[in-house]
């Protein structure tokens, strides 16, 4: 026993001297940790305390001064701050907001966040969703499909494809749908861009914008450029006396350089939308532009028994004669047949059928014809 005692002692002196310099050192470490902890918080509060930095437009460079835009658009003449980087009119600057001081240069890109304005997106869409349109299809395969799949053909036979082309006619022919299908068939990235709304909704941005959608545009490349209602921004002005229309103009004179400052091969595309061609501005379709004219049409028999069967073809039916539903439906477009497949479906579940027959379809028709009488664009713009 005392010999046990005896071994213990020494024993537990180590232990009680181990355990005390553990618990010191992790005492230490916590206490560095506390202070590590202490200095963040304090580094975000700081941070937090610190009024925001305004984003502004270097418009001049006077020495040590500068004039800036700020961004309600009113211009101020400001110190730059000595550790700031030299500066270039154009630039993007952080400024203080109580004095206006000049700090820090930033990256443009970053001032203007342009894919939360614009739709990007790989289209599914394939070609035997198309229905008729085969001329289109073959030209815009020609134009965009194949400098985009084999370049090499070009540069060998030394000439340069178009940078894009302008699809017009009638609303809801299939102009998007076309966009989209040579979009997926080439595995591009789809920047849709809607003409009004890069005149309308960034007012004083329009410019910009559209600088940034074309710098977008090479950096995820292959890319096609959809620009919807072109119209809006490439009309001919009678008149370019008010601000807004000025804006207009500034927007597409950068469209028109943006078009310009890319080479043919770039692997870059643009495809431009209209339903009033008469309208546009002769500058956007000039050679190296959108010279390459594409006109979508209303649909004929041929076309049109074609997309009812692309838009019934998923549908639960019994019966249906195409070919009577083809000629019930002269002038219609193609979204307009789409319209009468999902009424046809409607009518069939108010009358808790499991199927559709001839008859939804002959109702679905007069629906949309009244519809159409009547002036409601609901089912061309129900589908984009
Ligand atoms: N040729 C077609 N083949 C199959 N579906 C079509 C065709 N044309 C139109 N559609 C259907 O109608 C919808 C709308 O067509 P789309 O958006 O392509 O028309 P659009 O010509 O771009 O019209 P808008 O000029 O009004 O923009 C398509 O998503 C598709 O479902
Ligand atoms: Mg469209």
């Amino acid at each position: 026993m005392t010999g046990k005692g005896q071994e213990e002692k020494p024993q537990s002196y180590e232990h009680v001297f181990y355990s005390y310099t553990a618990n010191l050192s992790q005492l230490e470490d916590e206490n560095r940790i506390l202070r590590e902890t202490l200095a963040t918080m304090k580094d975000e509060l700081d941070r937090l305390r610190r009024p925001p930095l305004m984003v502004c437009d270097v418009k001049d460079i006077y020495g040590k001064h500068a004039i800036v835009r700020i961004p309600n658009g009113n211009l101020f003449y400001v110190n730059i701050s000595s550790e700031c980087e030299p500066l270039v009119p154009g630039d993007s600057v952080l400024a203080e907001q109580k004095n206006l001081t000049v700090l820090k240069k930033i990256d443009s890109s970053k001032t203007f966040d342009v894919e939360r304005f614009v739709i990007i997106e790989k289209p599914q869409v394939g070609w035997e969703q198309v229905g008729g349109l085969g001329n289109q299809i073959r030209e815009i395969q020609e134009v965009i499909e194949l400098p985009l799949k084999k370049p090499q053909l070009f540069k060998d036979i030394g000439i340069s494809p178009p940078k894009g082309v302008l699809l017009y006619g009638p609303p809801g022919t299939g102009k998007t749908l076309l966009a989209k299908a040579v979009a997926a068939s080439t595995q591009s990235t789809f920047i849709q861009v809607v003409g009004s709304e890069l005149v309308q909704k960034f007012i004083g941005e329009g410019s910009k914008l559209v600088k940034e959608i074309f710098d977008l545009a090479r950096e995820r490349a292959p890319t096609i450029i959809f620009i919807d209602e072109l119209d809006a921004i490439a009309a001919t002005r009678v008149d370019v006396g008010t601000s807004g229309e000025r804006e207009v103009q500034r927007t597409f004179m950068q469209l028109l350089a943006e078009i310009d400052g890319f080479k043919p091969l770039d692997n870059v595309k643009i495809i431009g939308c209209t339903n009033r061609k008469e309208i546009l501005d002769q500058a956007v379709v000039r050679p190296g532009r959108l010279d390459r004219l594409i006109k979508v049409e209303l649909p004929d028999a041929v076309a049109r028994k074609e997309i009812l069967k692309i838009h019934a073809g998923g549908m639960r039916s019994k019966n249906l004669d195409l070919d009577a539903l083809t000629k019930k439906t002269e002038h219609f477009s193609g979204a307009e047949l789409r319209a009468v497949c999902t009424e046809a479906g409607y009518f069939a579940i108010r009358q808790n059928k499991k199927y559709v027959v001839q008859q939804d379809f002959l109702d679905a028709i007069i629906k949309v014809k009244k519809e159409e009488a009547l002036g409601g664009k609901d089912y061309l713009n129900m589908f984009g």
